[in-house]
């Protein structure tokens, strides 16, 4: 147990915050800081912002702010960039996006028009519905990263940025399986870039980039990305954290508070199906089924992995779980997500669940990306490097080591986090044990 706690670097100075993607999820994001920073909304849904965390035994009544806990870069110190295929400054998209009102963006048009995203590394390939035109031009995947790492350094040096953290917002990329050739070694990734190869998704470039950089990354979509054994060398050989995949909003977010209390109670599942209709952007991405494919595979593990059939088998070895997203334009970003779920309890007796959560997708993106790049952040001026395992709690896919399988679990996840914070401030770990107060 650490009483000492870890050397953290002050945070000092400007944080830049990276975005490829400036679409919905971007978009709530920043206008919710600048908002936030004028008083004219709450940080709601940040664990950075308005969590507390306890300390020490529970008669001492310590429970400071997160925030006040750990030194965490001010929101007054961000500074937001980005990249995108379609040319819309931060304030045209925003708009577009339709999830924050008008009369909130008009309150902060000053600083959202600023934010104008560079030429996106681009490729239809890999997002069969867009076709921006706001897009660099390379001989081949080598050359676009470059271009990437010189936008970075142009926008660091005009703004006396300090330290930097990239989260991928873009669209999600057709599924991509690990390639054992390309992916495994960085070596052989150069080699892909140089050889323009299919393996390597528009995601990876901007990933390498910022790895090269010694940039924090995590990946708020469910693509490949940093989930390759070269990017993890690389984040080793540059002492960078990275975390991913796939925000943990909506539905999947409502099915790992749900189904760890199941198998609390030791209640049976025969099936779980799980509809969506959307009608942003995102929605008509995901329309494309090689996109689907790569949300469904984050989708689907989750349960399998709360539930271990291996352990329960008569509880959970044969349950059917089908999700499905359509896309519905009249519902914009206002997500509605429908779940039918067949349990079972006492002498196999069946009973039923069904959930009506009527959603907005964005705002309840925009608060996870805020924590990641502040943990993330934190996180390196810690000098941790490589998976970072304790930010879990933000993902419907966990990465983690090649050996272990991934936590879904809310709040076995949200106990790691915390405990991780206690550890690197050299606080207890907190068990929940308790027999101390009976002694
Ligand atoms: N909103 C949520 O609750 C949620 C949850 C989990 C994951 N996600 C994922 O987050 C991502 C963003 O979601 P969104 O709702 O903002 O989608 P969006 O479609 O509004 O925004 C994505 C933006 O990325 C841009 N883009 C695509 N490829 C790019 C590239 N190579 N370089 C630069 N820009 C690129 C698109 O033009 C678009 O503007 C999606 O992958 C989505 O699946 C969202």
């Amino acid at each position: 147990m650490a009483k000492k706690g870890v050397d953290i670097k002050p945070a000092r100075g400007k944080l830049g915050v990276l975005m490829p993607g400036l679409g919905a999820v971007s978009t709530t994001f920043i206008a919710g800081i600048e908002a936030i920073k004028k008083g004219l909304a709450k940080p709601i849904g940040s664990l950075t912002q308005m969590g507390t965390i306890r300390l020490g035994r529970r008669t001492e009544h310590r429970v400071p702010h997160i925030k006040e806990f750990v030194p965490l870069a001010r929101l007054e110190d961000l500074v937001f960039a980005g990249w995108d295929v379609f040319e819309d400054n931060c304030y045209e998209s925003a708009l577009k996006a339709g999830v924050l009102e008008r009369s909130l963006l008009e309150q902060l048009r000053g600083e959202l028009e600023k934010i104008r995203p560079w030429p996106a590394a681009f490729d239809p390939y890999y997002v069969k519905k867009l076709n921006g035109r706001h897009v660099k031009r390379a001989r081949d995947k080598f050359e676009l990263a470059e271009q990437v790492i010189e936008d970075i350094q142009r926008f660091k040096a005009e703004n006396s940025i300090d330290r930097m953290v990239m989260v991928w917002c873009g669209s999600t990329e057709i599924y991509l399986k690990p390639d054992e050739q390309v992916h495994d070694a960085l070596k052989s990734f150069e080699l892909g870039l140089k050889t323009n190869h299919r393996s390597i998704a528009p995601s990876m470039i901007y990933a390498y980039a910022a790895l090269k950089l010694g940039i924090p990354f995590a990946n708020g979509a469910p693509n490949l990305t940093v989930d390759i054994p070269a990017m993890l060398e690389l984040a080793a050989q540059n002492n960078v954290p990275i975390a991913g995949k796939d925000l943990k909003t909506g539905q999947t977010l409502l099915k790992t508070i749900i189904a760890p209390g199941l198998k609390a109670r030791l209640l049976g599942l025969s099936g779980w199906f799980s509809t969506n209709i959307l009608g942003n952007r995102d929605g008509e991405v995901l329309d494309d089924p090689e996109s689907f494919k790569t949300k469904e595979e984050s989708k689907l593990s989750v349960l399998e992995y709360i539930l271990q059939p291996h352990l329960y088998p008569e509880l959970y070895s044969n349950f059917h779980h089908v999700v499905r997203i359509n896309y519905y334009p009249p519902r914009g970003d206002n997500k509605e997500g429908w779940d039918n779920i067949d349990i079972f309890g006492w002498l196999g007796y069946p009973m039923q669940i069904k959930i009506d959560f009527l959603c907005r997708d964005s705002i309840l993106a925009a608060p996870l990306v805020l924590d990641l790049v502040l943990f993330l952040d934190l996180a390196q001026r810690c000098g941790m490097r490589g998976i970072q395992e304790w930010l879990s709690f933000y993902f419907k896919s966990p990465m983690c080591a090649p050996e272990l399988y991934p936590e879904h679990d809310l709040f076995i996840q949200l106990m790691k986090l915390k405990n991780t914070l206690r550890y690197l401030r050299g606080e207890e770990l907190i068990t929940h044990l308790g027999l101390e107060y009976y002694d």
